[in-house]
């Protein structure tokens, strides 16, 4: 077992080689290192795993295939999900309704954080102070400057924090992505990203407040979000669909956060950039009946320095774009790739004479990106190397997904320094870049 993970330190070659892997510049707070790692690398890793709602039940299935982890303890404020996660864990897991308790347990090396999104800068930097290291899932956080509350807590504690943006992970999402920056379909100017679906007639349905469900802490299921009536919509858990908590803004961000930070995630990896300057948004609930806050339609629009990416989102019409109801286009000078999790396409370009203007390329997903990344994960607790998605990494992406459901909630055409990861003008759009905590929650890094 090792010894106190709290004094556990990042090495500096693989800070500095997984930064610039990552095309990132390291920052001086993780460049602060030591040239010890205290963890052999076949020792076991012991993990807490908190939110075990369906995506929290599938990361820990996916992290039990791998040899080295021990299960110490799960947690969830819904009694069923706790259960359901404890018996996946095994006897020798304990079980909790509180994460504090959670963490207060000294074996637990990591936690893996699978609770709604406005739980996740919380339950990260309390790990991170409590000597954890964390995987957590995407998008990062409700508020953007959350995500770099997240960061600083990462480097303050110098802990591994790996973001669940699995994709990264992809053997051909990686090949794709050096392809694009090999300049193999040329310069590209313009990327397409979307998600097209239709929930007609009723979408999630209109349920009344009512009394919380037995087994349910609702006031912990909130925590720092508003103090509301219990909503069977808001608290989200239904056996036949994912959670809808995703449909209301104290908690997460739509459609925009919950696929658009997968699909942006690709770009700003294949483009080698950390955000927009320029994000225009239009869209509204214009057809759905049902008590979501967020849009049924929605196109985005970004200005990079070098290219425009558009996002897409339409849930009341399903027509795919070219067979696929999802994706990634990358259109370059001399060709297209298209990109999703099945794998990807490239259509040259012709010339007049109707020459190819680059290699025609199709791949097919060869790999298990959750178990991948979950290895990358675990791999990185005992190198104390940087993660394929580290905070910042992911931070960014959560980022770009904000910046677009702040221009369409604030009706205005943002100005974005990415640097300072402040608008130039519009009031309006800073008020919607960090939360109001409910007491006594707060984000003390
Ligand atoms: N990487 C991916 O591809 C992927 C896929 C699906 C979901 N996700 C992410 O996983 C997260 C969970 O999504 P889901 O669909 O499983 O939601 P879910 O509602 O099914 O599960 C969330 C669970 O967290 C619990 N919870 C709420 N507050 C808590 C607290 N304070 N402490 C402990 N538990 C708490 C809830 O009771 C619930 O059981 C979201 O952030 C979502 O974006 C990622």
């Amino acid at each position: 077992m090792p010894g106190n993970i709290g004094r556990r330190d990042f090495l500096l070659r693989g800070t500095l080689t997984a930064l610039a892997g990552a095309g990132l510049r390291p920052t001086s707070a993780s460049a602060q290192v030591s040239p010890r790692a205290t963890v052999a690398a076949n020792d076991r890793v012991t993990l807490g795993f908190i939110g075990t709602g369906r995506m929290g039940q599938s990361n820990l299935k996916t992290f039990l295939k791998h040899p080295e982890v021990e299960v110490a303890a799960v947690c969830d404020v819904y009694g069923p999900n706790r259960d359901a996660a404890a018996t996946l864990a095994g006897s020798k897991a304990r079980s909790f309704k509180d994460f504090r308790d959670l963490l207060a347990l000294q074996e637990i090396q990591a936690v893996v954080v699978s609770s709604p999104d406005h739980w996740h800068p919380l339950h990260t930097v309390l790990a991170c102070q409590a000597g954890k290291d964390v995987y957590v899932e995407k998008p990062v956080s409700v508020y953007l400057a959350e995500g770099r509350r997240m960061v600083e807590a990462a480097r303050r504690y110098r802990r591994i924090v790996q973001v669940g943006t699995q994709q990264r992970s992809g053997l051909h999402f990686q090949k794709a992505v050096k392809l694009v920056q090999d300049g193999q379909i040329g310069k590209v100017s313009f990327i397409r990203t979307w998600n097209y679906g239709n929930v007609l007639p009723e979408g999630i349905g209109n349920p009344p407040d009512s009394d919380p469900l037995p087994d349910l802490d609702w006031d912990l299921w909130l925590g720092p979000a508003p103090k509301v009536p219990f909503n069977a919509n808001r608290f989200g858990v239904h056996p036949d669909r994912w959670s809808s908590f995703r449909w209301f803004w104290h908690y997460a961000g739509g459609m925009m956060t919950d696929w658009g930070v997968h699909l942006l995630d690709i770009v700003q990896w294949a483009m080698n950039v950390e955000g927009p300057s320029e994000v225009t948004a239009h869209g509204g609930k214009l057809f759905l009946q049902d008590n979501r806050e967020t849009p049924d339609t929605l196109q985005v629009t970004y200005r990079y320095p070098s290219f425009v990416c558009v996002y897409e989102n339409r849930e009341c019409n399903a027509a795919p774009l070219d067979g696929h109801g999802y994706g990634i286009c990358f259109h370059g000078s001399l060709g297209t790739l298209f990109l999703d999790r099945a794998g990807f396409e490239v259509v040259p370009e012709k010339t007049s004479k109707g020459a190819n203007r680059c290699e025609p390329l199709t791949e097919k997903n060869s790999n298990n990106h959750n178990l991948a990344h979950s290895r990358n994960f675990l791999d990185c607790i005992k190198s104390r190397q940087l993660p394929v998605c580290d905070i910042e990494i992911g931070h960014r992406s959560t980022s770009v997904a904000q910046l677009g459901n702040i221009s369409y909630r604030t009706k205005s055409h943002l100005f974005w320094d990415p640097k300072s990861e402040t608008f130039s003008r519009n009031k309006a759009a800073r008020k919607l870049l960090s939360p109001k905590y409910r007491k006594p929650w707060k984000l003390d890094v």
